[in-house]
């Protein structure tokens, strides 16, 4: 803060309580400032919404006060004067009384790993505050800014919805149709009643009522401040930037003359991410939020005047409002607007962000602008000079001087007109996913005629997506001018469009030649929604020549309909408890997860909640700029240098060994990837380390040869492991038997984890014996622990990991947090003092990798009737730049490749390549999900060319008897056959595939499809020294009972299971039983917690220790068995028998012998199937997810809901990575997704609108305790059922258009690929560029 000015005191209220800050920081957000409040980070860019906070505001105008959700990580705190803040601790808590929000988001099961929680949370509970019974309309709007990456939301959705006004129609369909009339939904019929099976995951009736009087009240202190006469102008000076609220508009103006470069900070959402990303930086930020004369509405005779202020959600109410009250012909702008408002980032954005902010920033992605400029609004805008009017147009828009604001100059207001009788104004827009995606291309059209013709008076195209700004197809509107509005104009306007706008073919954003084809088809639907209207106004008017306007067909009609956003339903089925089990036996019950209920009150310890250690530090990575290349030099004067920078870290500074001689912990002499860790600072704060951490200046030279894509690397004979193949039959000899052979190749990209706890890591060095205490966020602590001792050169006993909770990990923190562990670990070392390093996204994504992508090529000869003969398929797979775990992957991948099938000659081939990305690692599934999706491609693909239906080639192949796998382990299909059969049953597969083909006869632009895969999922690591575990059973004088096993609690729910398993060899209930830490000094030499097994071995390490208890107690309980618990416990510790145990599990045998092929790798198998329907749009390529079912044996469930949970999110992250889930790299190896705008994950309006699952009743499995079975990553590669299913829409669509129906859908089927794939007349114009020609945006690499 400059020394010698004053800055006024920023007041407003957290949870009820004042807070006064002397010297308020603008560069501080509320998330910063919470942090102590335990209000979650999980992407900083107000993308995922795990930072929700409700903020109350009076508003002086309405004299009302305004609840609204916003995203802390985006809102700095000096924007919060007068405000009133609720966070997730403010509404309720364990310690006092919970919210039913809280309860009914806990006992629902909606939550899993927690993070995400907190906000989930704040969302629902402040639109409860503002509509206390919401439509299943509101509430999916509310939570669609919110992501989650463990649940599926089905769970979430569920347990909101009882909030929602009682109904008796599921409102599924949204189009008024609905789930009660039995011909759509034959959920009922199939899904039948049974004594052995239930459907309740929790009682609904013991939910509390919401109640009012439990909210907080607005702190009447503010009222005051809000209504004082006597406001002034408050200044907050930050030590870089000062903050300059103004009272009046005046002020504002002057202000405006005296600092004309400093921005106006309304909802800080465009502002904000430029100035935390992009660098940009303002030393004085103006916030005109006090002004009444921005927040101004005024209808006029021929339109509708809205302050720039106003937010963008109060913009849609205002025009929702305006749209009831005005006849049809004049809201067609209006209603055009709010279709984009529906759909235009998360409710928290729409709640902050400010229309003038959005219009003024000209993204070229805006969804406002292209509507605004097509509906001719003009810009209102004030200065000290006065006021003037400029058009919304493509000059202002581009930003031509003559046709932009001056320096000193403001929005007030924007005026929208009424549309007139003969005006049309149509929105349409494209994104990866339904919702909270930034739009791939979107645009706003208007055309005018002249009265009573269909003669065009005025034309306006604009577009977004295609340019740093919006586009205006000007020259080609004035070139339709005077034309008829029929089919002769279409081929000319597509032309002049495509000429006068497509996007150079190395625009940024990529997908060129999709964002032609939207341009063209957007055209269309244009032209046939504006036909529409002629028809309409002409059938309420008797107009001479009507017979002039071409009929639509009702078949092309499909063009025009927008897929609802629709609320989930569904059923889950599982097994009831034997009515005999006794009531405190929760084994097989659908018990709530141990810290549900703290994970919704935000009491839930994570990592980076651990409060500040008395001189901490705090560490930030410097990452490499080249893809390979040699080190020259690391200047890091400039950074020692800056304020509050304690030291820089180098390999220099490692005292025992740099990873491995392939795998160094931080570079030396060479980096092999962009985001390769060259060294760290460690500085008093985070924004300290940050800031010097880009002032590092290391001097490359590059190397060759830079390797991205698995093709180069095969050219290189780049490769990380020898090669792994498995071969049964004789190959060739069944090639040339077969009447029929396909080759071809198939790619898969990567996925990304996106666990909503990015890495984290406390380590606090202790002042004695070279101890260490590591707080991380880790599936495998013991693995941290290993390599911070062998990173230090000293003994593993004198490092403690601790692991309280993760907040998601699927496979990305097994190996990576060893990583991040042991450089701070090193800093901690070198500096003496604690060091704490939190990832944020954007170096997350780049520095730990992901999913390995997928190319492969496959030969297969197969017979008229489907039989398929043999196989010959090579997988190379993309490892990136170190081995980490791609060798088991690729083992992995070939040992599950087969999937269901018995095939006789098959020849397996697969090679990890060595590529310069960051190293790909563990991830859910590992492998299967990519081999399994080739698998059924295959099959897909030998339907096709047999004529025959997907579902009868795969019965025909499936295995059918006891047989040997192709490593020759023995296995049984009864369970596959019964899921696919009960699958098959409960989707009433047959009746609705007829369905789908008479829905695709009838409609030409929009397909179904429909599709039913089988699964067959081996468990477990194969190596036998995985399948062990240990466990640490107390129990106290008290009776009390603390449990400590080896795994990780990653929301999977695995220390529920753990004390519903010691609850019943204890023979008491739950409520005795404790689970504190994952703690490497009480559980030594875990293994990870992956591969689907850590209930298994760490469940039977528990049950063994119970079992040595209990005997030790049971002459005890022998003399008195009258007693309580508490008696034999007090008894036992008087006679000093011990009362602690170690419990052990000596597992599986694993063995595999890859010279031989051959082994018993796996313990067991999980078996499933699951059957999708999806709706496709021909012209956009987005899809619906309309219903799946998913039948699964999971044996003996454990804990029903929580396995029922890890099948829904598990299937939910399987469809974002077959259908959403896209990694985009540049030419040079830089990630282009680095946070939640760039790399969409499925959100709330994603999943199927019907989302059934049933687990298997009367099943076995002797292999894991009680017969359970590990269900972690199964489901995921079930999601690809979407993906056929999709497929079998595109297949419908190109085969109507005449086209081969032999074509290889790749993986995600995304809209692109879904646009490209139904070529047609559109697809066919777009100029197509020569691809030697220029430099793509992005590279493919899979
Ligand atoms: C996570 C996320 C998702 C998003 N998704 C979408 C999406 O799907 N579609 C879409 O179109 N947009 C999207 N956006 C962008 C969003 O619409 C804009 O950021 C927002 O509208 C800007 O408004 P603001 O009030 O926050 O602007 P601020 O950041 O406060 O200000 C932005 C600019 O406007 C100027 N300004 C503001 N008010 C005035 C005024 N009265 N007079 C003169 N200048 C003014 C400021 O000087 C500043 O330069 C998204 C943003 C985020 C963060
Ligand atoms: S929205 Fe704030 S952390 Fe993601
Ligand atoms: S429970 Fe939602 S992210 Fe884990």
């Amino acid at each position: 803060m400059p020394s010698h000015l004053q800055s006024d005191e920023l007041v407003f209220f957290v949870n009820g309580k004042k807070v006064t800050e002397k010297n308020a920081d603008p560069e501080v957000n509320l998330l910063s400032y919470l942090r102590k409040n335990r209000t979650k980070y999980a992407c900083g860019g107000g993308g995922c919404g795990a930072c929700t906070v409700m903020v109350s505001k009076y508003d002086l105008l309405s004299k009302k006060i305004r609840h609204y959700a916003a995203t802390a990580c985006l809102l700095p705190i000096c924007s919060l004067y007068g405000a009133a803040v609720t966070t997730v601790e403010g509404i309720g808590s364990t310690r006092t009384r919970i919210h039913p929000v809280q309860e009914r988001i806990a006992k629902g099961h909606g939550t899993q790993c927690g993070f995400c929680t907190p906000g989930m949370v704040m969302s629902l509970y402040t639109l409860l505050r503002n509509h206390p019974e919401p439509s299943p309309e509101q509430l999916t709007e509310a939570l669609g800014g919110n992501l989650c990456r463990c649940t599926g939301y089905r769970s979430i959705l569920e347990s909101s919805k009882t909030f929602c006004a009682e109904s008796n129609c599921c409102q599924m369909k949204g189009t008024g149709k609905c789930c009660l009339d039995e011909e759509e939904n034959q959920t009922s019929s199939s899904h039948q009643k049974n004594d052995k099976i239930c459907t309740q995951l929790y009682a609904k009736e013991e939910f509390q009522p919401l109640d009012p009087t439990q909210d907080l009240i607005f702190p009447p202190e503010l009222l005051r401040m809000a209504e004082d006469p006597n406001k002034e102008t408050l200044t907050f000076y930050g030590e870089r930037i000062t903050w300059i609220s103004p009272v009046t508009l005046k002020e504002l103006l002057e202000l405006k003359v005296k600092y004309p470069k400093s921005p106006l900070v309304v909802g800080n959402t465009s502002v904000g991410p430029a100035m935390k990303f992009q660098g940009h930086f303002h030393p004085i930020l103006l916030s005109p939020a006090r002004i009444s004369e921005l927040s101004m509405v005024t209808n006029t005779n021929d339109g509708l005047t809205i302050g720039a202020g106003c937010s963008l959600d109060q913009v849609k109410q205002i025009l929702t409002d305006e749209v009831s009250k005005l006849p049809e012909e004049k809201t067609r702008t209006y209603q055009a607007l709010l279709k984009h408002l529906k759909s235009l980032a998360g409710q928290q954005i729409r709640n902050m962000a400010s229309l003038g902010g959005h219009v003024m920033s000209r993204h070229g992605y805006s969804d406002l602008n292209p509507i605004l400029a097509a509906g001719n609004a003009t810009l209102n805008l004030v200065s000290k000079e006065g006021r003037r009017q400029i058009p919304l147009n493509e000059h202002f828009l581009a930003g031509l001087p003559n046709a932009d604001l001056k320096p000193e100059e403001i929005l007030e207001s924007v005026h929208i007109p009424h549309s007139e009788k003969w005006e049309f104004v149509v929105a349409f827009r494209q994104a990866q996913c339904q919702q909270n995606a930034l739009p791939d291309v979107n645009c706003g059209m208007r055309v005018l005629f002249k009265e009573c013709t269909d003669t065009i008076a005025g034309l306006g195209l604009f577009y977004g997506g295609i340019r740093s700004t919006t586009v205006s197809a000007h020259r080609s509107c004035q070139q339709l001018l005077g034309r008829d509005w029929n089919t002769l104009i279409l081929d000319e306007a597509f032309r002049l469009i495509l000429d006068e706008i497509s996007p150079p073919a190395s625009a940024p954003g990529g997908m060129v030649e999709f964002k032609r084809t939207l341009i063209v088809s957007f055209f269309f639907k244009f032209y046939l929604e504006v036909l529409q209207g002629l028809k309409k106004i002409i059938k309420m008017t008797s107009i001479p020549n009507s017979h002039r306007y071409p009929d639509i067909s009702e078949k092309f009609l499909s063009a025009l309909e927008e897929f609802p956003v629709t609320i989930s339903r569904g059923v889950q089925e599982f097994q009831r408890v034997d009515p005999n089990q006794p009531p405190h036996d929760p084994v097989g019950r659908p018990i709530l997860h141990q810290s549900g209920i703290k994970h919704a009150t935000g009491e839930a310890t994570f990592c980076d909640d651990l409060p500040v250690v008395d001189k901490e530090l705090f560490l930030a990575l410097v990452t490499s700029t080249r893809a390979h290349a040699k080190i020259i030099s690391i200047d890091a004067s400039e950074a020692l240098g800056l304020p509050g920078v304690v030291d820089v870290i180098t390999a220099e500074d490692i005292p025992g060994t740099n990873g491995t001689d392939d795998d160094k912990l931080l570079a030396v002499d060479e980096v092999l990837c962009v985001g390769h860790i060259t060294c760290a600072v460690v500085a008093e704060s985070e924004v300290y380390a940050k800031r010097a951490a880009e002032k590092v200046k290391i001097i490359y030279q590059d190397q060759e040869p830079v390797i991205f894509t698995t093709k180069d690397a095969i050219r290189h004979n780049s490769y990380l492991c020898s090669e792994k193949k498995l071969e049964q039959g004789n190959v060739e000899e069944a090639f040339e038997n077969a009447d029929q052979i396909i080759e071809g190749e198939m790619h898969v990209g990567g996925q990304e984890h996106f666990y909503m706890e990015t890495q984290r890591v406390l380590v606090v060095p202790k002042a004695e014996d070279k101890e260490m205490e590591i707080f991380v966020s880790t599936q495998d602590p013991s693995h941290v622990q290993k390599t911070v001792s062998s990173t230090l050169n000293i003994p593993i006993n004198r490092i403690t990991c601790h692991v309280k909770r993760v907040g998601g990990g699927f496979g990305g923190k097994v190996s990576k947090p060893a990583v991040y562990g042991a450089i701070a670990a090193v800093a901690a070392n070198k500096t003496g003092r604690p060091i704490r390093l939190v990832l944020d996204r954007r170096e997350d994504m780049l520095t730990k990798g992901g999913r390995h992508p997928l190319f492969a090529k496959y030969k297969v000869g197969f017979m008229n009737n489907g039989r398929i003969k043999a196989m010959d398929i090579e997988c190379y797979i993309n490892g990136g730049c170190t081995l980490d775990d791609s060798e088991l992957v690729i083992e992995y991948l070939i040992l599950k490749l087969e999937n269901a099938y018995k095939i006789n000659n098959l020849r397996f081939l697969g090679r990890a390549c060595k590529t310069n990305l960051a190293s790909n690692t563990a991830f859910r599934g590992f492998g299967f999900p990519q081999g399994g999706l080739l698998m059924e491609s295959c099959i897909t693909a030998v339907a096709t060319k047999c004529g025959l239906p997907p579902e009868k080639i795969r019965e025909k192949n499936m295995y059918k008897r006891v047989d040997k796998t192709i490593y020759k382990q023995a296995y049984s299909p009864d369970k596959l056959i019964r899921c696919w059969n009960e699958c098959l049953d409960k989707s009433s597969y047959h009746t609705r595939k007829a369905k789908v083909e008479d829905f695709n006869s009838k409609n030409y632009w929009k397909k179904k499809g429909i599709a039913i895969v089988p699964m067959k999922f081996s468990v477990g690591f194969g190596v036998t020294s995985y399948h062990q575990a240990a466990a640490l059973v107390h129990i106290y004088t008290d009776g009390s009972v603390l449990v400590t096993h080896g795994g990780s609690e990653l929301g999977q729910g695995i220390h529920t299971k753990m004390l519903q398993i010691a609850s019943r060899e204890l023979k008491i209930p739950m409520s005795y039983m404790h689970f504190c830490e994952t703690n490497t000094a009480t559980v030594p030499n875990t293994i990870a917690t992956a591969a689907s097994i850590g209930a298994d071995v760490n469940g039977k390490a528990v049950q063994n220790a119970c079992q040595i208890l209990l005997k030790r107690l049971e002459p005890i309980i022998k003399k008195n068995p009258e007693g309580t618990w508490e008696d034999w416990v007090k008894a036992a510790f008087e006679k000093r028998i011990s009362l602690s145990a170690t419990g052990y599990f000596r597992g599986y045998k694993a063995n595999m012998d890859w010279e031989k092929g051959e082994g018993d790798p796996f313990p067991y198998y999980v078996e499933g199937a699951a059957c999708s329907e999806v709706e496709i749009d021909c012209l956009t390529g987005a899809h619906k997810n309309i219903r799946t079912d998913i039948v699964m044996d999971a044996s003996c469930s454990i804990n029903p809901a929580i396995d029922i949970g890890q099948i829904e999110g598990s299937f939910i992250q399987g469809l974002g990575l077959y259908t959403i889930e896209e990694l985009k790299y540049s030419p040079e190896g830089v990630l282009h997704s680095q946070g939640p705008d760039e790399y969409k994950i499925p959100s709330v309006t994603d999943i199927p609108e019907e989302f059934n699952v049933s687990l298997l009743t009367s099943s076995e499995n002797p292999m894991a305790i009680y017969s359970s079975k590990g269900l972690g990553e199964s489901g995921m590669f079930l999601g690809c059922s979407v993906f056929f299913a999709i497929s079998d829409a595109v297949t419908a669509a190109r085969k109507e258009r005449g086209l081969t129906e032999d074509f290889m859908l790749n993986s995600p089927a995304t809209p692109e690929r879904i646009r490209m794939a139904c070529t047609d007349r559109f697809t066919e114009m777009i100029p197509i560029d020569d691809a030697k020609t220029f430099k793509p945006w992005s590279i493919p690499i899979a």
